[in-house]
């Protein structure tokens, strides 16, 4: 059958880290930061807002369901990237285990996922950036600072740090990864202190009613509400761990490395972000917060802690770009795998020599986030990020599922516990999110695969490498 068929073999993966083009650098402790680097972000910093409003105190569940759901798929990545140690992800295990044509769908859907949370995690920092301003009583102009939908023109700081992060990507990975660490600590530091002098007002009134929207995703209006609505959103702040895989080629043990890099930074995140988003309504009702474009900020002005307020808005603005870095850094590799399948031009992923880096492609992937980030609002783009990460998800957990059929004796550095479960529940868990996603979301998210799906059976297919093997 053509939708399954052209599945590329385990070794050509295998043996492209062994002979790779990409300077294998990173340790362990390089890829549990680069992990958290990339989830604690615009998640927990700014949608928990978004979230309660969605869901009211219920958020609290919301981020428990949206983070179950990653911890089945981060098993399941932590197994494929240990046994396929290559640049691509979840595009190149779907190449292993379900066919080229599924894996296009999934590269296509990266390649939205990246460049559209970069774009949002630009826009989150933005808000924080202008706050932290605005209460150093330096007032930029409205026009400048936020997009048309709110009355604006361009949000340019949102521009301006897409692109001093491409900038830094392009000294190299080694450098950009050791900064990354350094900025790693300083956000979590924030959020411990946001814990710390925010769980002594806590008030267990806060949490009544629990619900008030119901559990469900129903419309209301022009927007969904419900526990299911909010972890359809709050879900964008637990993903990250996924960038780790994308990294695999520069892993100096893939096989011991990415399991304790894709696990590690999940479950640090998940504890981390229970307790925040528990203080946080605790602290406050969550209709005092849930329309600020800096949350966390807010809630400590409120509690009367203006100077804490300003060091956590300075920590977001000196730390949130550790996401962008990851995922810019994601997005390239994901450009990368594909061109050198055939299915993108190759051009695109020449190495540059002397950085180890595709600079090509992550120049081009920074002009698309920064134009993104200029002109749409939050919500709208992390909800679209979302859908495409979900769809990546769903595929992580049927090749797992795929794999232990097909290549049973294969070996397995990582095994997940329970496969067949953990892959079930990823794809249940994550449809269920995505159906859980604003209309309008799922409708954006169609119309980009039918266009990417009409590239690759008139141009990509043909010049697909495997293809052009198989007929050869
Ligand atoms: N998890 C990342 C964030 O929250 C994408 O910013």
């Amino acid at each position: 059958m053509k939708l399954f068929d052209r599945r590329k073999p385990i070794q050509a993966l295998q043996s492209q880290h062994v002979e790779g083009g990409l300077r294998r650098s990173l340790g362990w402790p390089h890829l549990v930061a680069l992990g958290v680097g990339a989830i604690v972000g615009t998640g927990i910093y700014t949608l928990i807002g978004e979230g309660a409003d969605k869901a009211g105190p219920a958020v609290l569940l919301s981020f428990g369901i949206a983070g179950l759901v990653c911890v089945f798929a981060g098993l399941a990545y932590a197994e494929l990237a240990s046994m396929m140690p290559a640049a691509g992800s979840a595009y190149a295990y779907s190449y292993a285990a379900l066919g080229e044509t599924i894996a296009w769908v999934v590269g296509w859907s990266l390649i939205l996922e990246y460049s559209v949370v970069c774009s949002a995690v630009a826009v989150g920092w933005s808000g924080y950036a202008v706050g932290f301003l605005e209460a150093a009583n330096v007032h930029l102009p409205h026009a400048l600072v936020a997009g048309p939908h709110a009355g604006g023109v361009i949000n340019l700081p949102a521009v301006i740090i897409v692109a001093m992060v491409a900038g830094l990507l392009a000294i190299g990975t080694r450098e950009s990864a050791a900064v990354n660490a350094v900025l790693v600590v300083i956000k979590i530091t924030a959020l411990l202190a946001f814990i710390a002098v925010a769980a002594p007002h806590f008030d267990f009134a806060h949490f009544q009613p629990f619900a008030p929207y119901g559990f469900g995703a129903v419309e209301d209006g022009d927007i969904k509400r419900g526990v299911m609505a909010a972890a359809a959103i709050i879900f964008f702040a637990f993903y990250g761990f996924d960038a780790v895989s994308t990294a695999a080629e520069e892993a100096k043990r893939p096989e011991r490395d990415l399991p304790i890099g894709i696990l590690g930074s999940m479950v640090i995140c998940v504890i981390l972000y229970i307790a925040v988003a528990a203080t946080a309504v605790g602290a406050l009702p969550f209709e005092q917060f849930a329309k600020s474009k800096e949350p966390l900020a807010h809630i400590l002005r409120t509690l009367q802690q203006p100077w804490l307020a300003g060091v956590v808005g300075l920590a977001a603005v000196i730390a949130m770009p550790t996401v962008i870095l990851a995922f810019l850094y994601g997005q390239s590799r994901i450009f990368f795998a594909m061109a050198r399948d055939g299915l993108l031009p190759q051009r695109l992923a020449v190495v540059n020599k002397r950085t180890g880096s595709p600079l090509l492609m992550t120049g081009l992937t920074a002009i698309a986030v920064a134009g993104i980030a200029a002109f749409f609002p939050l919500g709208e783009i992390a909800a679209l990020a979302n859908a495409g990460t979900l769809c990546a998800f769903i595929a992580v957990g049927a090749a797992l599922m795929a794999l232990r059929l097909h290549e049973p004796s294969r070996a397995r550095p990582y095994r997940a516990p329970l496969a067949f479960l953990v892959g079930t529940a990823t794809i249940l868990g994550c449809a269920y999110l995505f159906i859980s996603l604003q209309g309008r979301t799922i409708v954006y998210f169609f119309l980009w695969n039918g266009v990417g799906l009409a590239i690759y059976w008139l141009f990509a297919r043909r010049a697909s490498v495997l293809g052009k093997a198989k007929r050869a």
